[in-house]
């Protein structure tokens, strides 16, 4: 005998509710690195467009930085924790392979028993991850999804290495994502490119962070465009439409040719690597966050979200800003 199953509580569509972020407190400038590395301030600036960054204290791990992130968008979400039922955290510099983050970030956020998981897509990892959500709710495996993007990059830094310690920055990003009549995410374009595994790599556990610039630069600047752009045609959005293009945040010369090849005529196009540095996973809600919160994009108005890297690893969706 066969019963069929049925899902109670899928719900048409899903949308964010709201973003937080968090920047550990400590900015290091490109002179103070110009310091202890044969670098400089015009190199940096010229080469990858960064100003300066943010790295965390020895007491920040990848769960103190999202707690602090998390906390802010469940704060301007107006849900309770006890709202939450699952919390997806991505991130690609762990200090440590297990426990995932995710549960105790839940934990210290007060929300109990949720369904909890680490993802690592690197710096695709936060809209991989909204994608996952935006699935779980649409399915019926939740109703409110905590995502999380929380990177400790400096960990993984040789700060003698000036091709990667001017680069990567640690910070956090969150967002709350709630079921709802009207899609406010629109469908995940996702891929992969595992032929180009070692081109971002850590080794091994006593290894640091390389990676072979330009070869990810000529693929960031090829191959990623097109996957922003069909994200646009599945969310049935026009390019024009966009009120903001959020790229990763892996370097001012990728993110303005990205720009440039979406022609999104009306958006604002994010630079947050310009103070944050290249946090890996978190920069996408880092960007979106600081955008919102200076009123730089209008409610309601749809943003183009693609992040890319480490895989090589690529993914984007049209979300509306809350
Ligand atoms: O988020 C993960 C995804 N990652 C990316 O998207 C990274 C993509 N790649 C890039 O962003 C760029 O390739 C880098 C920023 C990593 C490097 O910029 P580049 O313009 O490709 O520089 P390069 O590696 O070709 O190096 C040019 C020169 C070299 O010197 P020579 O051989 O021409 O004498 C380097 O040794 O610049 C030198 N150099 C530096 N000089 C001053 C490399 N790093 C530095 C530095 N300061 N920090």
């Amino acid at each position: 005998m066969t019963s069929a199953i049925t899902i109670p509580d899928a719900a048409p569509g899903a949308r964010i509710l709201a973003f937080g972020d968090y920047r550990p407190a400590r900015i290091v400038t490109n002179d103070e690195l110009a310091e202890t590395v044969d670098t400089n301030d015009e190199w940096i600036r010229s080469r990858v467009g960064i100003a300066e960054r943010r790295i965390a204290g020895d007491d920040e791990g990848i769960v103190e930085l999202g707690v602090h992130a998390a906390g802010k968008a469940l704060a301007n979400s107006g849900l309770a924790p006890s709202d939450i039922d699952l919390v997806i955290l991505a991130t690609c510099s762990a200090e440590t392979p297990m426990p995932g983050h995710a549960a105790q970030v839940a934990h210290r956020l007060g929300i109990e028993a949720p369904g909890a998981f680490d993802l690592n897509a690197a710096c695709a990892g936060f809209c991989y991850a909204l994608g996952t959500a935006s699935a779980a709710v649409r399915a019926g495996s939740a109703r409110n999804v905590l995502v999380i993007g929380s990177e400790k990059m400096s960990q993984w830094v040789d700060w003698t290495d000036r091709s990667t310690c001017i680069i990567f920055a640690d910070g956090a990003g969150a967002a709350v994502v709630t079921a709802s009549e009207t899609p406010g995410i629109g469908p995940v374009v996702w891929g992969s490119a595992g032929d180009k595994y070692d081109k971002i790599i850590i080794d091994d556990r006593n290894s640091f962070i390389r990676q072979e610039g330009q070869a990810v630069f000529r693929w960031a600047t090829s191959a990623i465009a097109p996957v922003a752009l069909q994200a646009c045609e599945r969310a049935g959005v026009r390019p024009e439409e966009l009120a903001a293009v959020v790229p990763h945040q892996a370097n001012l010369r990728i993110i303005e040719a990205i720009a440039r090849k979406v022609k999104a005529s009306n958006a604002i196009v994010a630079d947050d690597i310009v103070q944050s540095g290249n946090t890996s996973g978190a920069s996408i809600p880092l960007a979106l966050s600081r955008m919102i919160e200076r009123g730089d994009v209008p409610s309601g108005a749809p943003a183009l979200l693609v992040g890319f890297g480490a895989g090589l690893s690529y993914a984007a969706q049209v979300i509306q800003i809350p």
